[in-house]
């Protein structure tokens, strides 16, 4: 069941397509306090409960002890200490254990706080045991109720309707860096992995292949001949994918900033006049994605691109990122200016490095540029999270017109719930940590219960230098995320495969994925179609289960199969929980298998680390492609040719999906596919 309550007057935020009539009753499974400007809703939480949700934040799988703050930021350091990160996903679950049920008869039950602006979850990091949740006074809240972990994400994921669905192609490893300057780079990187057999899809392009860093634009000198090279990489098999980041360069002659400023098409200041931030190419506007008209005009600009062959896109920046405003600045160099030649002692000290600091995202800054929701004007922070959720909704859109027939790869760095239904997210600027492994294992499953499935993290790590050992267990967890991509900062090690010495470990890790593909492709497709999890803690699929709720670094991921990452510097194996009999396939390479049934229980495994261990749940199966020796992209990957992995004392059932990979149309029952092996069919 989904109760709707409605506060004050909520800005419409399209996270919702679903029609859901105001509920009759009060909320009753929070304390709600209506204050002057915010929301205040509160309940206890007994000592075994769980707290699952939140989306893109930092911490466990289980929220508690913490407190999470829904505010769009472009933070690099996802450190424990963060409260918020780039997107603004306000749902969670509150898991009443049986104890809890039983002494105060609380229920568990979903929450859903559909508000633009800043929320804060307090889950009991005030106090232990209590949740807190403050939203503005203008919000929507809706409460789910169900009969399982399940039931509850799949009533809240038709609420806010079907994911999108990328291309196959983009579910291939990819190659990414900031800083592949010209042509001849981007060739060098796939000529790395073609030479030496590492199967690969896509190169992306960041912020250098575009002129002084203007979207919709490519410079001339790097890429002279952009639709020709766009064609050479496709008959490689290589599908390049540019960014697009949010503010528009402000220059003279510049096409898109002048058709900005003639149609009105930016956000304005307190004065009327066009809002002045600064990102990569220096000054720039911000297009008002939230306008309609401007946000069909923005989207129809990726034509330029698509024009020249290019059918991925990744949008970024769009917190929007500041790095500083225009009046800001003046302000902060006048100050700085009074300072010269003065003795500054501690406090004075502090505070000059404080102005400096303060420039980049500054909490005054969104609030000083306003948007014209189509007539209404409203003051950017009060809607500061559906900036990112608009500007790939624009693209989306305009994908709709451009290229009707076709998928088009987007994923974003910023979102709100229900930009799921127009792209990914990807979960911008880790660093090259143990511990940021770790947390892209934690944020997977609850990403997907937003909806948010095509999803990863930069495979490597993003800041700091990469390890080969890292990347290796980073690319053993990586191989299941749909969105499989190796990315790096500027400045930063080479982090492409083949820049290692044990290449053939990496080669041996890339071609699992392949050989994984009709699994994952599959599996991803069953998530979006049935509005189901593609990742899921172990306590989704074992609620009866006490101990499964504990595990936070374990994931189910689809239907057959159970993964426990190693992703600690220098182990050589790691504790595992079977939560009930599986199968153990351990994997050197896709020929290389050792299968053993395992018993329900705790163990510590070895997993060397040039070693992948799937753990199938009985009764289920793992189909695995065969992969020719010179596989080099998904679309050599033989389908029909297929292994099945599973055990059964009787007979196991499985539903292969399967389409063409590009076109929109989905579901035609023929691509489902009902395979049923009795125990001596089975290929282990
Ligand atoms: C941002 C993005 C990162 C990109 C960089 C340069 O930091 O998150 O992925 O490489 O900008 O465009």
């Amino acid at each position: 069941m989904i109760y709707k309550y409605v506060f004050g007057q909520p800005i419409e935020t399209q996270a919702v397509v679903m029609e859901v009539p105001k509920s009759e009753h009060e909320l009753s499974v929070m304390k709600v306090e209506v204050q002057e400007d915010a929301i205040r809703l509160s309940c206890q939480m007994g000592d075994e409960d769980v707290v699952f949700g939140l989306g893109e934040q930092v911490r466990g799988m289980n929220k508690r002890g913490f407190s999470y703050i829904s505010n769009a930021t472009d933070d690099p350091r996802h450190t424990e200490n963060k409260h918020s990160l780039y997107g603004a996903h306000n749902f969670l679950i509150l898991n009443r254990a049986e104890k809890t049920k039983d002494e105060s008869g609380n229920r568990t039950f979903g929450i859903f706080v559909d508000d633009p602006g800043t929320v804060i979850f307090d889950v009991g990091e005030t106090r232990m045991e209590d949740l807190v949740i403050t939203a503005g006074a203008d919000c929507v809240i809706y409460v789910i109720e169900g009969e399982s972990l399940k039931d509850i994400v799949k009533q809240f994921r038709k609420l806010i309707g079907r994911s999108y669905i990328a291309p196959k192609w983009a579910f291939g490893y990819q190659q990414s860096r900031w800083s592949y300057m010209t042509e001849d780079e981007v060739r060098e990187v796939v000529d790395g992995h073609r030479k030496n057999g590492i199967p690969l899809d896509a190169v992306y392009l960041d912020i250098d292949y575009m002129e002084r860093y203007k979207d919709f634009t490519v410079n001339q000198e790097t890429f002279p001949n952009f639709k020709e090279f766009t064609s050479e990489m496709k008959e490689q098999s290589i599908h390049l994918v540019p960014i697009i980041d949010a503010g528009v360069k402000i220059e003279e002659g510049y096409p898109v900033y002048e058709e900005g400023i003639r149609e009105n098409y930016f956000c304005k200041d307190e004065d009327g006049e066009d809002f002045v931030a600064a990102v990569w190419p220096g000054k720039v506007h911000f297009p008002d994605v939230l306008n309609s008209k401007a946000r069909a005009w923005f989207g129809e600009k990726y034509r330029f691109l698509m024009e020249q062959g290019i059918d991925g896109f990744w949008n970024d920046m769009n917190e929007p990122a500041i790095f500083y405003s225009e009046k800001n600045l003046k302000k902060v160099l006048e100050e700085l200016e009074g300072m010269k030649g003065k003795n500054l002692d501690l406090n004075a000290f502090f505070h000059m490095t404080d102005l400096v600091a303060k420039l980049s995202n500054n909490p005054l800054d969104y609030q000083s540029f306003y948007h014209d929701m189509d007539g209404v004007r409203i003051r950017h922070d009060r809607v500061h999270n559906l900036y990112g959720f608009n500007m790939t909704r624009a693209a989306s859109e305009a994908f709709d017109q451009i290229e009707p027939e076709k998928r088009t790869l987007l994923f974003s760095r910023s979102s709100y719930i229900g930009m799921h239904r127009y792209g990914g997210i990807w979960t911008g600027d880790n660093n090259a940590w143990w511990g940021q492994l770790l947390l892209s294992i934690q944020q997977m499953p609850a990403l997907n219960m937003c909806g948010i499935l095509y999803t990863g993290s930069d495979i490597g790590g993003f800041g700091s230098d990469t390890t080969e050992d890292l990347l290796m267990r980073w690319l053993e967890f990586a191989m299941f995320t749909p969105l499989m991509r190796n990315h790096a900062a500027m400045g930063t090690r080479h982090q492409e495969v083949y820049q290692f010495e044990h290449m053939d470990v990496f080669r041996n890790l890339i071609r699992m994925r392949y050989g994984l593909l009709p699994y994952i492709y599959s599996e991803y497709m069953k998530a979006v179609l049935n509005d189901e999890m593609y990742f899921r803690p172990l306590a989704f699929d074992y609620p009866e289960d006490e101990q499964a709720y504990r595990v936070e670094d374990q994931l189910l991921v689809g239907e057959s199969i159970m993964i426990a990452p190693v992703y600690t510097q220098n182990a050589k194996g790691r504790y595992v929980y079977l939560p009930e009999d599986m199968l153990m396939v351990r994997m050197k390479s896709l020929e290389e298998r050792v299968c053993e049934v395992v018993e329900r229980g705790h163990y510590y495994m070895d997993m060397a680390l040039d070693e992948v261990v799937i753990f199938v749940r009985k009764n289920y199966m793992l189909p695995l492609a065969v992969l020719d020796e010179d596989v080099r992209s998904t679309s050599d990957v033989n389908e029909d040719q297929l292994e099945w992995i599973g055990y059964t004392e009787d007979v196991a059932e499985y539903v292969l999906y399967n389409d063409d990979g590009t076109s929109r149309k989905y579901t035609p029952e023929s691509e489902w596919e009902k395979i049923r092996l009795t125990k001596e069919e089975f290929d282990f």
